[in-house]
């Protein structure tokens, strides 16, 4: 049986230190064994008592204690271990590691460690961003810590949003797995292979504050970059302004416009399969205002010139250099719905067209269900109702079929 998996979490002090009981619960239902040092400040935010009853372990927080250095000195405590988990990581915390300061037990046993650090940042988005928390990341990348978000979002502070809140606790299990067992991948039937998915709708700017934008969630797209995930696929989701965390062990693109999208998704270029998701606008404001638009008493409401937008799917179809192998389209139709796909899929160069009925009597967009067709060269497959999550991962292991056979017929 394999020994127990040692997590030594060191807590920083910010509002986030609150996530870590739940992390160190999921932890140990995953079968690690977690030991907490806590910062002065992260107990501000949790108290020792309750790490130490979640952990079931002992919570060290001195540096010079003597009963804690007669039981485990600090520098056995940094290598007695497999790996080091820093969250929240501080912007103080982060300042103090990539100067090597060492003058509390948290610093110490990080200083001391010849184990991988991972760290997990947390902090105010003008914290995150501030040139010098900017430095000292690059610093400690550069010194080999690795790290796992911030994630983008609402911050605790009211009115406060953007790069700064704790990575999400699946996500934060995920990248520990990752860096303690690199798992069998080669195994799973996408090892290896990189897939690209484009998901969510995108936002047209009008003016600094107004946009145009559709009803797409992006949750077919995020369930895809999952089940692709969990196939053992390098993932790559290029996502329009949606409402859903990152999902774990994906790499993320958060870009508002098609523009944007267009440009994220030729640079994630090459990929194996290319899976356009998103509900990009067809057009985009032609010359978005750079001041608000203002009413004013007596005058016509401003007219909207509209310009196409680049169809990404189309582009990447009739790619010559670069082109994925399978390049997947979507659908969305509120008539003739199979029809539409089979010219899409000539129009637009894809493999496959997944249409769907998205009529809003449907409530396929936005909703948590999807009724799809699959419109291939070779036919129409008919697939009946089903949860999005459950589509997502149909449609993941074809791909990954269809990539097995394709790699057959080479060989
Ligand atoms: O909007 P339409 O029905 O043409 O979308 C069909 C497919 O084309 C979808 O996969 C969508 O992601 C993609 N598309 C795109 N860029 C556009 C419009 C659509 O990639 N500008």
């Amino acid at each position: 049986m394999q020994s127990k998996r040692r997590i030594l979490l060191i807590i920083g002090g910010g509002i986030a230190a609150y996530k870590c009981l739940d992390l160190i619960r999921r932890l140990r239902e995953r079968g690690f064994s977690v030991r907490a040092i806590m910062t002065k400040a992260a107990e501000q935010f949790v108290t020792p008592l309750a790490v130490g009853a979640i952990s079931n372990e002992r919570v060290f927080t001195e540096l010079f204690n003597l009963d804690d250095e007669r039981e485990i000195g600090h520098i056995r405590l940094a290598r007695d271990c497999d790996l080091i988990v820093v969250a929240p990581a501080t912007a103080d915390l982060l300042a103090k590691m990539a100067h090597g300061q060492a003058n509390d037990l948290a610093t110490s046993v990080l200083l001391a460690t010849d184990k991988r650090v991972l760290a997990a940042p947390a902090m105010n988005p003008r914290m995150w961003l501030n040139p010098a928390t900017q430095r000292n990341v690059a610093q400690l990348k550069a010194d080999g810590i690795s790290f796992i978000g911030p994630a983008v979002g609402e911050m605790a502070e009211r009115g406060e949003a953007g790069p700064g809140r704790l990575a999400e606790v699946p996500v934060l299990i995920d990248a520990i797995e990752r860096r303690l067992a690199p798992r069998d991948t080669a195994a799973m039937p996408l090892a290896g292979r990189h897939v690209l998915i484009t998901s969510g709708p995108t936002h047209e700017p009008i003016d600094p504050v107004r946009y145009l934008a559709n009803r797409s969630s992006g949750k077919q797209g995020f369930a895809l970059a999952a089940a692709a995930r969990s196939l053992g696929a390098n993932v790559t989701l290029i996502a329009g302004p949606v409402a859903l965390p990152d999902p774990a062990g994906v790499t993320v693109v958060r870009i508002e416009t098609a523009a944007e999208m267009l440009d994220a998704v030729t640079q994630a270029l090459p990929a194996d399969v290319a899976i356009f998701a998103a509900a990009v606008a067809d057009w985009r404001i032609a010359k978005p205002k750079s001041e608000k638009l203002k009413k004013s008493a007596g005058s016509e409401p401003p007219a909207l010139k509209l310009a196409e937008n680049p169809d990404i799917l189309k582009t990447i179809g009739h790619r010559s250099k670069d082109r994925p192998r399978l390049v997947v389209g979507f659908a969305a139709e509120t008539e003739n719905v199979v029809a539409n796909a089979q010219k899409k899929l000539k129009s637009k160069a894809a493999d496959w067209i997944v249409a769907n009925d998205v009529s809003p009597e449907t409530g396929i967009m936005g909703g948590d269900r999807n009724t799809v067709h699959i419109v291939t060269r070779d036919g129409v497959e008919h697939w009946s109702d089903m949860h999005k999550t459950d589509v997502a991962e149909k449609l993941m292991v074809r791909v990954a079929i269809h990539l097995g056979q394709q790699s057959a017929d080479i060989a």
